[in-house]
């Protein structure tokens, strides 16, 4: 199918690497002769025709900024069948053969919903949360851990000279995928994340006894924060033992930031997969990866899907914190 002008978005909370996914499908829009424009703040550029005309100077040395060129929104207008059928309307106007969406799992809602109208899209995963059902890799995350491995890091030096336990709230909404990660990559004393039941005495508790035991002064808790708050956590754990944590939330922090090779080289293939996916006719798919290889899935087989913590993960974490 022969496409000549497709738009590209970012939606939902900005992840590093936005910026090169959309570098990427401009220069591969021009490589095969198609124009490419910019909707701007997400699903709210469609609805109220905030667009630019995107070309290879619009999107020169964006390949290493964090955040997204194109800025983002969650917008609840798009969530009205009005807001939908302007949006889809500004894209026939323009005449948009196709629409790449950048963003999670309500990123991908969107663009379902847009093509129910007829419009033809594809989405690439992009979130520092990781918690994109149908693909093991979203674009942000690999940055996003290096951040808060980086933030830990540094807690660490001073946790150490003062013989504190330090309590880290780390992102990821619903999920604990980013804070298991960066637990793991901290050596922390203990994570907690929602996928698995807390047993705060077992968990926590039982773990800085533990360390304590082995003649540790000093304790990492990494929690996740849709497992809880690091002060309740905090406030727990001085109830609990003879301890005076100190809390750190990291928050907004872990989104921004030069993205990471992996972020830059992945969104560069994710960017260049979702404009072969528009040029060969398709639409509602998702660039995913599936052990290790790039693939594409229907966007609602994707949402339906279900994945857990990797067994691998929770058994290293129980062997790394359990002595
Ligand atoms: O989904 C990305 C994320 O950073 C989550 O980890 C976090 O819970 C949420 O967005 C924060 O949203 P906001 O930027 O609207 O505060």
């Amino acid at each position: 199918m022969s496409i000549k002008r497709i738009g590209v978005l970012t939606s939902g909370g900005d992840a590093p690497g936005m910026n090169a996914a959309v570098r990427s499908v401009v220069r591969t829009a021009m490589y095969y002769g198609i124009e490419c424009y910019g909707i701007l703040r997400g699903y709210n550029g469609l609805i109220h025709g905030d667009v630019i005309r995107l070309d290879e100077k619009k999107i020169s040395h964006i390949i290493n900024r964090g955040g997204t060129v194109l800025y983002t929104a969650r917008s609840k207008e798009f969530m009205t069948e009005e807001g939908q059928k302007k949006a889809a309307s500004t894209c026939k106007f323009l005449g948009l053969d196709g629409v790449i969406a950048i963003g999670g799992d309500g990123t991908f809602r969107g663009a379902h919903a847009l093509s129910k109208y007829g419009i033809n899209v594809a989405c690439i995963p992009a979130t520092i949360d990781n918690d994109i059902n149908c693909t093991n890799y979203s674009i942000g995350f690999d940055t996003a851990a290096n951040t808060a491995i980086d933030c830990i890091d540094k807690l660490r030096d001073t946790m150490q000279s003062h013989e504190r336990c330090s309590v880290v709230e780390v992102m990821g909404r619903n999920a604990g995928y980013l804070a298991m990660y960066v637990g793991l990559a901290v050596g922390a004393t203990a994570v907690l994340v929602p996928e698995s039941p807390i047993d705060f005495n077992r968990d926590v508790v039982e773990k800085i006894r533990q360390a304590r035991f082995n003649g540790f002064t000093h304790y990492m808790i990494v929690v996740a924060e849709g497992a809880g708050t690091a002060s309740d956590i905090a406030a727990k754990i001085k109830d609990a033992l003879d301890l005076d944590p100190r809390v750190t939330v990291l928050g907004h922090i872990q989104r921004g930031g030069t993205p990471s090779a992996r972020d830059r080289v992945n969104a560069t293939k994710m960017g260049y997969l979702a404009v072969e996916l528009l040029r060969a006719g398709k639409t509602n798919r998702v660039v995913c990866t599936e052990g290790g290889r790039f693939t594409d899935i229907d966007i609602n087989e994707g949402l339906e899907m279900r994945r857990q913590i990797q067994k691998i993960e929770v058994d290293v974490l129980a062997a790394m914190t359990g002595i």
